[in-house]
């Protein structure tokens, strides 16, 4: 037997971030979760499934992916499989257009586009939400990139209804800007460091109580197309998700010393009346909530504060779809 298919999903920016789990086999996460998905990166991926293999293969990029990094597919796959009562292998063949393990969620769209089409090869036609509890088991934010614009990870009480549901299409002159301060891979991966904050950060009870309240704000301030509250709470999240790091033991931080001069240009520019927010994710890489009609002009401002660094204009993206089958 051979069936193929071939998704894109695109990545996800959390403005409420997922912080750790409470669950690590099923990967339950602590609190919910909101997210902006992003059009200018994703992951597209291809999977055959053919009975003449000896195991599953995983290619990303062009390299043959090593056996550690094999075995996360093949458990990942296995999933689907036992839901589908077969056991053939797969040649699983990735091309990210976002920089791998660099802190920009490339493991968002990696597991939302092998999650889908894994759910066309296996017939198991589940719908969005339903797949977001299989594809939640590769990695938590993967939820979300099933569906364009602001999305809900919602915890949930157990496997079946920790899932992702759409909130809102964000057709209302969002954007967001990302000024690459690093796209090398981080040294430490967001499920270690997440983890170890669980285990050992004071700050964590605090970040819980609060990621629940900025929850409920931003999501009305999005019914209410409030731009500014929706800015300014999740620029208030991310740096307490980050201030959980310094509380940790041993303390850790994503932070580089161009990430803060980004942070401060943002600040000046938002002094200047312009309506800019940042947000920063498992890595130094700053993206900054815009009016997307602003973008342009932002962006040259930040390309000539930091002429190095990519600076990098996305409109809202879509969710996951089928390119080939
Ligand atoms: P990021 O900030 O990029 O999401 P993570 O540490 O969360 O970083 O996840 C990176 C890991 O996700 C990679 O080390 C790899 O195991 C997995 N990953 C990334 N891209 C792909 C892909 N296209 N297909 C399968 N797995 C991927
Ligand atoms: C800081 O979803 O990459 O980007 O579930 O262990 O694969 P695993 O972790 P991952 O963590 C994302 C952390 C974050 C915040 C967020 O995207 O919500
Ligand atoms: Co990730």
């Amino acid at each position: 037997m051979t069936n193929f298919a071939k998704a894109k999903a695109h990545t996800n920016i959390a403005l409420i971030k997922y912080w750790g789990k409470r669950d690590e086999q099923l990967f339950l996460p602590m609190n919910s979760s909101l997210s902006l998905t992003l059009d200018a990166f994703y992951t597209e991926t291809e999977v055959l499934l053919d009975d003449n293999l000896e195991s599953d293969q995983f290619i990303l990029n062009n390299d043959i992916q090593s056996l550690t990094e094999t075995k996360k597919i093949t458990d990942f796959l296995n999933l689907f499989r036992k839901q589908a009562g077969i056991t053939t292998p797969a040649k699983v063949t990735s091309q990210n257009f976002v920089p791998t393990a660099a802190g920009l969620a490339s493991s968002a769209s990696a597991f939302a586009a092998l999650g889908c089409a894994m759910n066309q090869v296996t017939n198991l036609n589940m719908d969005k939400s339903t797949l977001s509890t299989y594809v939640r088991r590769g990695s938590g934010s993967a939820t979300r990139s099933l569906f364009g614009g602001f999305v809900e990870w919602q915890m949930g009480t157990c496997s079946e209804d920790s899932l992702a549901t759409p909130v809102d299409d964000a057709n209302w002159d969002i954007g967001m800007i990302t000024v690459a301060v690093n796209t090398q891979k981080k040294t430490v991966s967001s499920r270690k460091g997440m983890k170890l904050t669980v285990e050992t950060s004071n700050f964590y009870p605090a970040w819980l109580e609060s990621a629940a309240t900025d929850l409920v704000a931003i999501k009305t301030a999005i019914k209410q197309q409030d731009f500014e509250q929706v800015g300014l709470i999740t620029e208030s999240n991310g740096m307490k998700m980050h201030g959980t790091m310094l509380g940790a033991t041993p303390p850790f931080s994503y932070w580089e010393p161009r990430t803060l001069e980004v942070l401060t240009k943002v600040r000046q520019l938002r002094g200047q009346g312009w309506q800019c927010y940042f947000t920063m994710d498992a890595g130094p890489n700053v993206k900054i909530l815009c009016r997307y009609s602003d973008s342009q002009k932002l962006q040259k401002f930040l390309q000539d504060a930091f002429p190095d660094n990519p600076v990098i204009i996305s409109k809202v993206g879509s969710g996951v779809e089928l390119l080939a089958k």
